[in-house]
C-alpha cells in the first residue's frame, strides 16, 4: 500500500483512529490511583499513602524491581470478584476509546492467591469483565496467566493445578516479574506442561535481561512470542531469526523509559527494530504507572522518533494483529479493516 499520501501532521491522527490489537498489558498495571484509593475504602485496607497524589509521587521508578515493590502493593487492594471485574472494565473501556479491537490480558494469579483469595474469585471477576466488553463494547479480548518468576517452579506447578477448572478462560501462559537471577530454563518444565495441554506460550525476556534469556525463552521454553526483547539487538544471529521465524515481539516504550531501560523515548530502539525485518509491535504493559494507554504510547513515541511515519503506523497495527493469538480468519478481517481505514485515509 503506498501510505506517502499520508501528510506527517496528520500522523497522530491516524494513530489513534487506527484499528489495532494490545498484547502486553498487566490488567493489575492498569489500576489507577483512584481505583485504589475507592478499593481501599471498599475493602478496608490500610494505604501507605494519606492522598492519590502522594500515592502518584511514588511512581519514580529506577529500574524494574523499583516498579514491582509497588505494583504488587497496590495490588493488596483487590479482594473481591467485584474489584477485579472493576478493574479490567475500566481497562476495557479506555482500550475502547483507543480503538483497540483486540486484546490479550495478562494477570498475575500468584499476587493474589499468596494473600489468600481464591483463584476462581480472580479469575470469574475477569471473565465477568471481559464477557461484558464483548456484549457492550463490541471489543474481543482474552486472558494470558502469568507465572512469576521471582517465585519456584513448584509455586508456578500449583497455580497451574488451580487454574486447570477454568481452563476455558484463559488462552495462555506467560513469564513476568524480575528477570535477573530468573531466567527461562527454571520454567521448562511447567511449560513443557502447558504446550501439553495446547496453552499458547509467551514470555518476559530481554527487557533488563540479555538477548541469551530471549534464545533460552525461544529454545527451552517454546515461547511462541517475546514480550520486550529489545535487548535482542546486541545478538545480530538473534535478529536475524525473530525476523526470518515471525517471531513477535511485544514491545511498551512508555514502560522501557520509565524503568530506565532506554534513557529517553528519542534513544528507544523500536524503529531499528521494525527496519530489522521483525514483528514488533507497541503496548502498554503497566498503563496506570507509566504515563499512559495504547494509544499515549503510539504518539509519544512516534513524536519522539522522526524516522517514524503513516508506513510504519500501519505496519505497527498489522503486526499487532498478525501477532495475537486469534483465528486466520478473524485476523484477515482485521487486516482488511486496516487497509480500509488506510485507504480512505488517502
Ligand atoms: N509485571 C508487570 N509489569 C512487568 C514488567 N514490565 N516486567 C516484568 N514483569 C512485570
Ligand atoms: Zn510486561
Amino acid at each position: 500500500m503506498n501510505l506517502g499520501c499520508i501528510p506527517r501532521e496528520e500522523v497522530p491522527d491516524v494513530l489513534c483512529q487506527m484499528p489495532k490489537a494490545e498484547l502486553h498489558i498487566h490488567i493489575e498495571g492498569s489500576l489507577e490511583p483512584e481505583l485504589i484509593f475507592e478499593l481501599a475504602t471498599r475493602n478496608r485496607v490500610e494505604l501507605p499513602y494519606q492522598t492519590i497524589d502522594e500515592l502518584r509521587a511514588a511512581y519514580a521508578f529506577t529500574d524494574l524491581q523499583s516498579f514491582l515493590d509497588i505494583y504488587y502493593a497496590g495490588a493488596g487492594v483487590l479482594q473481591k470478584e467485584a474489584d477485579f471485574f472493576d478493574m479490567a472494565w475500566a481497562y476495557l473501556k479506555r482500550a475502547k476509546a483507543d480503538n483497540v479491537v483486540h486484546a490479550e490480558i495478562f494477570f498475575d494469579p500468584q499476587t493474589h492467591t499468596a494473600r489468600g483469595i481464591p483463584f476462581e474469585t480472580v479469575i470469574g471477576g475477569l471473565d465477568r469483565a471481559i464477557r461484558r466488553g464483548r456484549e457492550e463494547l463490541g471489543l474481543s479480548a482474552s486472558l494470558i496467566l502469568c507465572f512469576l518468576r521471582h517465585l519456584s517452579e513448584e509455586d508456578a506447578f500449583a497455580v497451574l493445578e488451580e487454574a486447570l477448572p477454568f481452563r476455558d478462560k484463559f488462552i495462555g501462559v506467560g513469564l513476568d516479574s524480575g528477570e535477573h537471577g530468573n531466567p527461562p530454563e527454571k520454567f521448562a518444565g511447567v511449560f513443557a506442561r502447558c504446550r501439553e495441554l495446547g496453552l499458547r506460550l509467551v514470555a518476559h525476556a530481554g527487557e533488563e535481561g540479555s538477548a541469551e534469556y530471549i534464545r533460552h525463552s525461544l529454545d527451552l521454553l517454546k515461547a511462541e512470542r517475546i514480550d520486550h526483547g529489545v535487548h535482542c539487538l546486541d545478538d545480530p544471529e538473534l535478529v536475524a531469526r525473530l525476523a526470518q521465524e515471525r517471531i513477535p515481539l511485544t514491545v511498551c516504550p512508555l514502560s522501557n523509559v520509565k524503568l530506565c531501560v532506554f534513557p529517553t523515548l528519542s534513544a528507544h530502539n523500536i524503529g531499528k527494530l521494525l527496519a530489522a525485518g521483525i514483528v514488533a509491535t507497541i503496548n502498554s504493559d503497566d498503563p496506570a504507572y507509566f504515563g499512559g494507554y495504547l494509544n499515549r504510547n503510539y504518539t509519544a513515541t512516534f513524536a519522539a522518533l522522526p524516522e517514524l511515519g503513516a508506513k510504519e503506523a500501519y505496519q505497527l497495527a498489522r503486526n499487532s494483529f498478525e501477532a495475537s493469538f486469534v483465528d486466520e480468519g478473524t485476523k484477515e478481517g482485521w487486516i482488511m479493516e486496516l487497509d480500509d481505514f488506510f485507504s480512505r485515509r488517502c
